[in-house]
Formats: C-alpha cells, sequence, structure tokens
C-alpha cells in the first residue's frame, strides 16, 4: 500500500513549540503548515477519551496522581501549559472530542495514539475507536489509530474495523509482518533508533508503509524520506519545514 498522508506528522500536536498533547499544539501545527499531527488519547477517572501521554499528570500539568483516578471535573481545573512556558499559562487538557473537532477545522490528519493506562487496554481502545469513527464520521480524512498495545489494537479492530489502524513498536520484533497482518495493521511505526535499510526493504516487499519516531534532524529526515520511509513524527517544527510536504 502506498502512503497517501503527508510525510512530516508533528509529535503530539505541535512538537516542541507547544505544549504537548494541547489544542495550542494543534494550533502551532497548522500555523506552521503541517497537515497532520500524532497525539496520545488516554481515559480519565470517568472514562472519557483526554490527550495525555503520561499514567500520572506531574509532568505535563499542575495536577497530582493518576490520570485514570482523575475526574473530568478535576482535569478541566489543570494547567497543562505552564510547564512548556509562560505563554501557555492555562492550556487545558483537551478532551478527544474537542481535540477531534479542532482536527477538523484546521484540516489536520491525525494519528491517534491509544494510549490505555495500566490495565484499561481493551476499554481504552474501544472507546477511542467509537468515539473516532463518530467524530471523523463521513470525513473526507479519517484518522489513522495506532497503540504499543496489540489488545488495544484487537479491540479497536473489534469496535471500528473500518478505521485503519498501525503498528506501533519501539523495535519491530523478527515477527513484525506477521502481527501487523494479524491485526490487519495498515502501516508499521517504530523508533529511528531501529531503523535500518533491511526494515526499510521489508516493509516496502510487503507493501507495507513504514514510520519512523522522533526525527529531529532536518539531514536525517531527508536522507531517510529520500530512503522510502512514508513518513516521519517530528518535535522540530521549526527545522523540518512541512510547507513543501
Ligand atoms: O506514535 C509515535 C510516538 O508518539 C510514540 O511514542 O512515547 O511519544 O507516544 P510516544
Ligand atoms: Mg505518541
Amino acid at each position: 500500500m502506498s502512503w497517501a498522508r503527508p510525510r512530516l506528522i508533528a509529535h503530539r500536536c505541535g512538537g516542541a513549540l507547544a505544549p504537548e498533547n494541547t489544542l495550542a499544539g494543534l494550533r502551532k501545527a497548522a500555523e506552521r503548515g503541517y497537515r497532520a499531527v500524532e497525539f496520545d488519547v488516554m481515559l480519565s477517572g470517568d472514562g472519557t477519551p483526554v490527550l495525555m501521554h503520561d499514567e500520572t499528570l506531574e509532568r505535563t500539568t499542575d495536577g497530582h496522581g493518576r490520570v485514570a483516578e482523575t475526574s473530568d471535573a478535576e482535569l478541566a481545573r489543570l494547567d497543562a501549559g505552564s510547564w512548556h512556558s509562560a505563554q501557555f499559562a492555562g492550556e487545558p487538557v483537551p478532551t478527544f472530542g474537542d481535540a477531534a473537532e479542532m482536527c477538523l477545522a484546521l484540516g489536520l490528519w491525525a494519528n491517534i495514539e491509544i494510549k490505555p493506562s495500566r490495565g484499561a487496554d481493551a476499554e481504552t481502545a474501544r472507546k477511542v475507536a467509537l468515539r473516532a469513527a463518530e467524530l471523523w464520521n463521513g470525513s473526507g480524512q479519517p484518522p489513522l489509530l495506532s497503540s504499543f498495545s496489540i489488545a488495544a489494537l484487537e479491540a479497536a479492530r473489534e469496535a471500528a474495523p473500518q478505521l485503519s489502524r498501525g503498528l506501533l513498536c519501539v523495535a519491530p520484533p523478527a515477527d513484525w509482518l506477521a502481527t501487523c497482518r494479524r491485526l490487519a495493521c495498515v502501516s508499521l511505526h517504530c523508533s529511528r533508533n531501529h531503523f535500518s535499510p533491511r526494515l526499510l526493504a521489508e516493509a516496502q516487499a510487503a507493501g507495507v508503509p513504514l514510520l519512523l519516531y522522533t526525527v529531529n534532524d532536518p539531514d536525517d529526515a531527508g536522507e531517510l524520506l529520500r530512503l522510502g520511509v512514508s513518513a516521519l513524527f517530528t518535535d522540530r517544527l521549526d527545522l523540518l519545514s512541512a510547507r513543501a510536504d
């Protein structure tokens, strides 16, 4: 399968230019000419899908404790911007619904990474996949779901088989292609540190687009794209220009 999507994807919404997984990040990506974003989705204590990378609140908000034990009302009071810089003070933790609406309004294609908290793989995937199917229903740019969790990919497939899925890993295991096929995944996403020409050749021979995270060096990005890597996730929207993408 060939890759018909943008080849540069803003990582965690706006990469390093904005607090991760926020609406401000989505605005920043669009402002910089990016047409594709990746973000992480986890369930709150009330079971609401929200944009969040870590299982705990400390690193990216002024809150404390586990996301999975925090109510929507508490999450709504948090500041998810000040940790990045004063200009983003008061930036909220977005719900998945708010982020989806903004992607649609800004014309941003989305790779939705299902990020379950411990033990919540299937439940998170089911909710995210069903909600994504609703939110993007009828849009010309359906999102791509991905996850490090095999259980999540299985549950997403069952809940919304019409949405495409990508197999996400750090280092692809030797049997990555068999796993991809078994889960009916359309793409392979792995760490740039585990890229090899051999992996690319295997992916190309199998017709599976290869996506790499996180690539921040412009020369490295240019070379990987030239070799035939389908797309790159980057934090450096300021260094990697998406205008010509
Ligand atoms: O989906 C690619 C990348 O986001 C995976 O790593 O930890 O940044 O979510 P992480
Ligand atoms: Mg991610």
